[in-house]
């Protein structure tokens, strides 16, 4: 499928001050000056489930292409299709019109739950999905003695997930949705039970392994300071049914914390922004 040129259009957003940089036209993609192809490209997806009460219009019409490499942050408020969309991209779901493409790119998904086999130790865990890919048994062994260590998880492996902290499960999911050498990793609030500061650890972990993989990430999360301290582009997603109301580029001066003056900026004009879009809603 030939990929039309989504030249970004700036609107003028009256909310926006100072340093924070204006909302780009929903659908245009930050990085499509770029020559490659998305990795990810939804076009005009809508999804609506068979409900006992008729039908329940989840997304509609949404578009979004995600550049390879790209870290894409999702922020809606609760049920406004944000797991519908990431369902879809996974291909767990299909949309019930328009187009969601990966280009065969292969696509990981992490949960806020880790969803670890709890009879099975970390290592055992990830190992199954080395399994489920068909790597032979010697070279699991090794990845994963290495998937383990990339998530500093190096002396853990033969620890079962009732053994480990919140965090540390966590960590092995993200080695397990890294095992499956995903060129798209798909995460749905994934860090949304941790505390604050093995929160703040596995941002900087997370930063550090797109960058040594180049990883595409959709990350959705609840968590606007979390979505500004992570992504290169900020989607807010309409109360249900989910449309893209507007895209935030993040501009990037050096490595970022998620309590600097420089997210709570943008944290705050994308809150207002929210909080807007849910009071039409009457939330
Ligand atoms: N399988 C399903 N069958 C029927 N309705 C569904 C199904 N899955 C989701 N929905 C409905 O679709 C809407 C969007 O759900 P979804 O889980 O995508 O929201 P969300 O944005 O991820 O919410 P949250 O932030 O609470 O996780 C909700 O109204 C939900 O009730
Ligand atoms: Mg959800």
């Amino acid at each position: 499928m030939s990929v039309s040129d989504t030249g970004a259009v700036r609107l003028t957003d009256h909310r926006t001050q100072g340093a924070t940089p204006p909302a780009t036209q929903p659908g245009a993609s930050a990085l499509s000056d770029e020559k490659s192809p998305p990795a990810v490209r939804l076009t005009d997806v809508s999804k609506a489930y068979r409900t006992g009460r008729g039908e329940l219009l989840a997304l509609d019409c949404v578009s979004l292409s995600v550049g390879t490499g790209e870290f894409v942050c999702i922020i809606g408020a609760s049920g406004c299709g944000k797991s519908t969309l990431l369902n879809l991209v996974a291909g767990l779901d299909r949309p019930t019109s328009g187009t969601v493409e990966t280009g065969g790119r292969r696509v990981g998904l992490m949960f806020q739950e880790p969803a670890l086999f709890p009879w099975l130790t970390a290592a055992r865990n990830i190992e199954l999905a080395l399994r489920a890919r068909g790597v032979p048994r010697q070279a699991r062994r090794d990845l994963t003695r290495e998937l383990l260590l990339t998530v500093r998880l190096g002396g853990f492996g033969d620890k079962r997930p009732h053994e480990l902290s919140g965090g540390m499960r966590q960590r092995v999911a993200m080695a397990r949705a890294l095992a499956l050498d995903a060129d798209v990793l798909l995460m749905d609030e994934p860090f949304g039970a941790l505390d604050a500061m093995t929160r703040d650890l596995l941002h900087d972990e997370l930063e550090r392994i797109c960058a040594e993989r180049t990883l595409t990430v959709l990350f959705v999360t609840h968590n606007v300071r979390e979505a500004v301290r992570l992504g290169d582009r900020v989607v807010v997603l309409s109360s249900r049914p989910g449309k893209v109301i507007a895209e935030y580029p993040v501009p990037r001066h050096g490595p970022r914390r998620i309590d600097s003056a420089e997210v709570a900026q943008l944290a705050a004009t994308l809150t207002d922004r929210l909080r807007e879009e849910m009071g039409r809603h009457g939330h």
